[in-house]
């Protein structure tokens, strides 16, 4: 069927999206982040609400601007991020999660500006956060699609799709859509108006959607969540 919201395939869903990246402070004026934009969550709430979804974005520190029409819960770190995607998650036909969400982040956070001290520099003792994506799994509504985003390398061990395949049965989601990141400095997927990706579902299906505007790869991921929807 038609794509870019002459299919209105989505009236009366609620659809869950994240987007951007998570900030995790160190003290009151710096963070750990991520080069997340935002870019693919908000093309992916923008196609839903043209396909008449209600949608949910939560977005961690956006670059860009939300879409009308979607509520936009703002977040910044990983913590408040799971907050308001369960909580939201709780009535929703589909979650997205699009955001990058920081693996790990400071155990404490300084009160005062961190000062320079003789020649020495601080050490980062750092702490796991909590894994949104598998706490969605565990909890989610029956008939709940749940899809993954995952930016894979290449190594040693197998190429960025092996990872991306072992990925998608390690955290049990219904669909996980794999970008292959490029080489450092070339970071493909990530400020661009434009990604690649190979979305691999867990029935087996692997769709390769090639270089093109982060809307396309959306509708991309709706048709597949659309085709996993209850009636
Ligand atoms: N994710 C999440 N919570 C986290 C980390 C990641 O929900 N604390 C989600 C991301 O939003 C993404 C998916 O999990 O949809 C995969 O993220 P990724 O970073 O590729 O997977 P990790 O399990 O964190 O594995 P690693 O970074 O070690 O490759
Ligand atoms: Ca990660």
């Amino acid at each position: 069927l038609a794509r870019g919201g002459l299919a209105h395939d989505l009236a009366g869903r609620h659809v869950v999206v994240s987007a951007g990246g998570t900030r995790e402070p160190l003290d009151p004026v710096r963070f750990l982040g991520n080069r997340s934009s935002g870019r693919q969550g908000v093309a992916l709430a923008a196609t839903a609400l043209a396909r008449g979804a209600r949608v949910t974005l939560v977005g961690a520190s956006l670059a860009v601007p939300a879409p009308a029409g979607a509520r936009l819960v703002r977040v910044t770190t990983a913590e408040q991020l799971g907050e308001a995607v369960l909580e939201a998650a709780a009535d929703a036909d589909a979650v997205v999660m699009a955001a990058a969400v920081a693996d790990f982040r400071p155990v404490s956070t300084q009160g005062a500006k961190i000062k320079k001290s003789g020649t020495g520099a601080p050490e980062l003792v750092l702490e796991q956060t909590v894994d949104v994506l598998a706490q969605l799994v565990a909890v989610r509504p029956a008939e709940q699609v749940v899809v993954g985003f995952a930016a894979e390398t290449g190594d040693e061990t197998g190429d960025a799709l092996a990872h991306g395949r072992a990925k998608l049965a390690r955290k049990g989601c219904d669909l996980l859509v794999v970008n292959e990141v490029g080489p450092a400095g070339h970071p493909s997927g990530f400020e661009g108006a434009d990604n690649a990706a190979v979305v691999l579902a867990a029935d087996g299906a692997e769709v390769v959607v090639p270089l093109g505007p982060k809307e396309a790869l959306a509708d991309v991921v709706w048709d597949l969540v659309v085709a996993r929807l209850r009636r």
